[in-house]
């Protein structure tokens, strides 16, 4: 008997990574790469859309990326408030539901505004729910539930309890994590929703990642034996 495939993932996770490697490869400055790859977002929401993922979480600025030079901080920042404006204009139509994960520290305040006023007037929408990790570390993530706990006063904790305090208790754990550019490793990205995902690695660039990509990415998850520690 053929085996069965898995169905179609509900949640994808991507760590979108090589903008700046992209750039380097045309001698354009490591913003040019930013901006194309704000382009891949739009792309891949599209896409995702169009096929059925109900949620997507997109790795777009960590906890450790603002280690990086100044000067590349602020024109991530710029960006970002770019693509929040966007989205305030086209989420409507397209039917996204934006959320965001990560910390609020740091940010500055125009941003944490127009972050504040997508989730509410997306709130309502039905179609993909996109899940902005912006400012984002699994491990403050975690440690950010616990200190919960603690201050609440419970003597002992289950996995349950530290799941329900992350920053999307009600978005299942991602099926799928994708991470372009070639790197194999995780980066501080969701390091308790992934106990038991699929990982898909493809040297794609980000800039380049489109709707085919994703569409491999899926193939390939669809092939795979999940087993969660059974036979
Ligand atoms: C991903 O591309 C975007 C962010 C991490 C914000 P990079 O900027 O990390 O690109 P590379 O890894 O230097 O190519
Ligand atoms: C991970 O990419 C973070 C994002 C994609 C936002 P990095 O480029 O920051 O990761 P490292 O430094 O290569 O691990
Ligand atoms: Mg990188």
């Amino acid at each position: 008997m053929p085996e069965t495939n898995n169905s179609l993932p509900m949640h994808i996770a991507v760590i979108m990574d090589g903008n700046g490697r992209w750039a380097a490869a045309r001698s354009l400055p490591r913003s040019a790469g930013h901006r194309e790859g704000a382009k891949a977002v739009r792309r891949t929401l599209e896409a995702a859309r169009d096929m059925g993922i109900k949620y997507l979480t997109l790795y777009a600025f960590s906890t450790e990326n603002w280690t990086r030079p100044q000067e590349e901080i602020h024109t991530l920042m710029q960006l970002l408030e770019r693509t929040l404006d966007e989205y305030q204009k086209s989420a409507q139509k397209e039917d996204y539901r934006i959320l965001i994960s990560g910390e609020r520290s740091r940010l500055p305040a125009g941003t944490l505004a127009k972050m504040d006023a997508l989730v509410r007037s997306t709130a309502q929408n039905k179609g993909l729910t996109v899940n902005l990790a912006l400012n984002y570390g699994a491990r403050q993530e975690i440690t950010r539930a616990v200190n919960q706990i603690l201050k609440e006063g419970l003597a002992e904790v289950t996995p349950q309890d530290i799941a329900r305090r992350l920053y999307q208790p009600e978005i299942p754990d991602p099926e799928l994590i994708i991470r372009t550019s070639g790197e194999e490793r995780l980066s501080n990205f969701l390091l308790w929703q992934a106990a038991y995902s699929e990982f898909y690695f493809t040297p794609v660039l980000w800039p380049d990642f489109n709707k085919e990509e994703l569409q491999k990415a899926v193939d390939a998850y669809r092939a795979r034996k999940r087993r969660f520690g059974g036979i």
